[in-house]
């Protein structure tokens, strides 16, 4: 069994980043920028924002952070949004997700400029990313076929299996993986006998948000296994992979911390700049 280290491919592609932001400001005189906004104070959140804003310097890249009150109206959220798409110095907007519930977040990401829609969110972009024409991939499915190919893991011709049909990782992730031609089963809190899907992949991907969920006997022997979850258990953080029992039969496995997490950040730096390319 070999663990995927996400840190390690992650660090790899902010260093290069990191170079080519320096070239191309001593070359432009311009800077890369990313407005992060947050609504609320869920804690897990405010460590995720934090997180972009330190990565974003570490690289850099402006970091414009935006944290207001849980109790923001929707009209003040929109001002905002409309004030960033307006903004040169901002190349990549983004907002944290799940928003408070008095604001409709379906409203609040079309409203963000297509061209810096980062997180690959808006309607438009989510319409190219299901038809292989994607503008910006959403971030965390990029880092998964991004840590599946720096690992050289076939994906075409295989059977993938995803647990969890969420917009941000199981459905975007699912078209990822069918445009690299996998064969591609979604599975969800509904489906009837999960455990004999499960066990038909030979890439397994757990996004679902619970804790040690994916046991072994829900896994075929020597199975990639991708593990999305970041769940806290007794102050401790877990993936939905009962890592230690999992790990003995898979050939490859993601560990959380250190999988997936850093990939996510690592390719909204990559959108970001890929905006940011895009607009000079
Ligand atoms: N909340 C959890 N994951 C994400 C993400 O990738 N983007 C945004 N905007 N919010 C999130």
């Amino acid at each position: 069994m070999s663990i995927i280290d996400g840190k390690k491919v992650a660090s790899h592609i902010k260093d290069k980043l990191a170079a080519e932001v320096k070239i191309l400001k001593t070359k432009t005189g311009k800077t890369p920028g990313l407005a992060v906004v947050l609504v609320g104070d869920d804690p897990a959140s405010a460590v995720y924002v934090k997180n972009k804003n330190k990565t974003c310097t570490n690289i850099g890249f402006q970091s414009f952070e935006h944290i207001l009150s849980e109790n923001t109206s929707e009209d003040k959220l929109l001002n905002l949004i409309n004030d960033l798409n307006n903004d040169d110095q901002v190349n990549g907007i983004l907002v944290q997700l799940p928003l408070p519930s008095h604001i409709s977040s379906k409203k609040i990401l079309v409203a963000i400029n297509p061209q810096k829609d980062v997180d690959g969110f808006h309607l438009e972009n989510v319409g190219r990313l299901v038809t292989g024409n994607a503008l910006f991939k959403p971030c965390t499915p990029a880092g998964i076929i991004k840590l599946l190919d720096e690992y050289k893991i076939e994906i075409e011709g295989k059977n993938a299996v995803i647990i969890g049909r969420s917009n941000i990782v199981g459905k975007p992730v699912s078209f990822l993986l069918l445009e690299r031609n996998a064969t591609v089963t979604i599975c969800h809190s509904r489906t009837k006998d999960l455990s004999s899907l499960s066990r038909s992949a030979d890439i397994l991907i757990a996004a679902i948000g619970k804790p040690n969920f994916v046991t072994p006997d829900m896994v075929k022997n020597n199975a990639v296994v991708i593990d999305v979850g970041i769940n806290r258990l007794d102050g401790k953080l877990v993936g939905d992979v009962d890592f230690a029992s999992v790990s003995k039969q898979a050939s490859f496995i993601t560990p959380v911390p250190g999988g997936v997490g850093p990939m996510t950040i690592a390719m909204l730096m990559e959108n970001t700049f890929q905006a940011f390319k895009n607009s000079l």
